[in-house]
């Protein structure tokens, strides 16, 4: 089998394709000859060395990847519900960029009918993620107003959607004009185009009396003023902070990077009590073992998608062996929807 492995934190060179043996299911698992695998920006992350739970469960050197689709090839004996030859999306927590990967059976799912290995593999992060920030944490009210930074991104472009079957006028911001065509697209009531309007007078426009939830996954930039455009008993969802990560040939700025964690807010209790506003934060890579909302979230997407109440984001494809090249758009900041990566049959 051929997988990615980051020795050490760094730039798209620390990307590297190497060969290894071939993989054995334990008995609760189910070994995959993955077809395709999601790209996610968690991934640049843990390339860059800044990905907490990277550090935490892996440590380098790591195979990043949360996401692939594939077939099954073997089970281990405590498996019984799936069989050999069975397409599957699964959800890994990181070793996901590579041609197998074995994967506790409670984290596989049947692939759905309607969707290629490519727009599946793409599925079960974002979807997920969406669900869990809107669903587990949020609690929105139909007719609440929700606003959504980085709409036409892989999380971002979930949310939308999922805000509007949820009821909620959703306003979706985009960092580049080409996106808005894509989450008008997507269903959201309205979108602003922060590299052409001024972001905050035209959410205030949109607004008059603040936002019900905000999710905000890019830190710093946009943090203080999201918390200061909630609605009485409004939440501010966080869960990234994308925004401290520009890069230069894959590697942060280490000064940019201070300024940015000097920056970011600290939210008071007393502030908090008095304003009747909520902070909320998470991140899903910390929450494998909880397994039963994460089949509940998953089985919730599948049904949705099913019904037509939801379509996937729209995948951009690339070889395994570009994986560096996939990292470096995503990380351009100018991509709309997923990438993904494709193994050789
Ligand atoms: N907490 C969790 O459990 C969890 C799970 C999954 C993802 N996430 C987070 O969710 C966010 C979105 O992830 P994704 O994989 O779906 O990515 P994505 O939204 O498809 O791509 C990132 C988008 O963020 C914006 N951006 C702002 N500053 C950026 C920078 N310095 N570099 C690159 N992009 C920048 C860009 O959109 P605009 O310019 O249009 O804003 C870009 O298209 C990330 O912060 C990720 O870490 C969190």
């Amino acid at each position: 089998m051929k997988k990615v492995v980051i020795h050490r934190p760094g730039g798209y060179e620390q990307l590297v394709l190497e060969e290894h043996a071939d993989l054995q299911p334990g008995p609760d698992e189910i070994l995959i000859d993955v077809t395709a695998i999601g790209v996610n920006f968690a991934d640049c992350v843990t390339r860059m060395g800044l990905y907490a739970s990277a550090r935490h469960y892996v440590g380098y050197p790591v195979t990043p990847g949360f996401e692939v689709t594939g077939t099954i090839r073997s089970s281990g004996t405590a498996v019984t519900a799936f069989v050999p030859g069975t397409p599957v999306v699964a959800v890994t927590r990181f070793y996901g960029y590579a041609t197998q990967v074995v994967v506790n059976h409670e984290q596989v799912f049947p692939l759905p009918a309607q969707l290629s290995p490519e727009v599946a593999a793409g599925l079960p992060a974002v979807s997920l993620t969406a669900w869990f920030a809107l669903f587990q944490l949020a609690h929105p009210q139909a007719g609440n107003t929700m606003l959504v930074h980085s709409a036409a991104g892989g999380v971002g472009s979930m949310l939308v959607q999922l805000g509007k079957i949820a009821g909620c006028k959703v306003v979706g911001v985009v960092g580049a004009s080409h996106k808005t065509a894509t989450v008008t697209a997507l269903g959201a009531d309205a979108v602003i185009d922060k590299s052409v309007q001024n972001l905050w007078k035209e959410a205030e426009r949109l607004a008059p009396d603040g936002y019900d939830i905000i999710f905000d996954a890019n830190g710093a930039t946009t943090l203080k003023h999201s918390y200061q455009h909630l609605a009485a008993i409004g939440k501010l969802v966080v869960y990234g902070f994308h925004g401290m990560l520009k890069t230069r040939n894959g590697v942060p700025g280490k000064l940019r990077l201070a300024w940015d964690y000097l920056r970011t807010p600290r939210f008071s209790p007393f502030d908090l009590t008095t304003q009747n506003r909520s902070v909320l934060g998470f991140n899903l890579s910390f929450l494998f073992d909880k397994t039963a909302i994460l089949q509940q979230g998953m089985q919730q997407i599948l049904q949705w998608l099913e019904e037509g109440k939801i379509q996937p984001p729209a995948v951009t494809t690339f070889t395994l062996e570009a994986v560096a090249d996939a990292h470096r758009a995503l990380e351009s900041g100018q991509t709309t929807g997923k990438l993904v990566l494709l193994c050789k049959s």
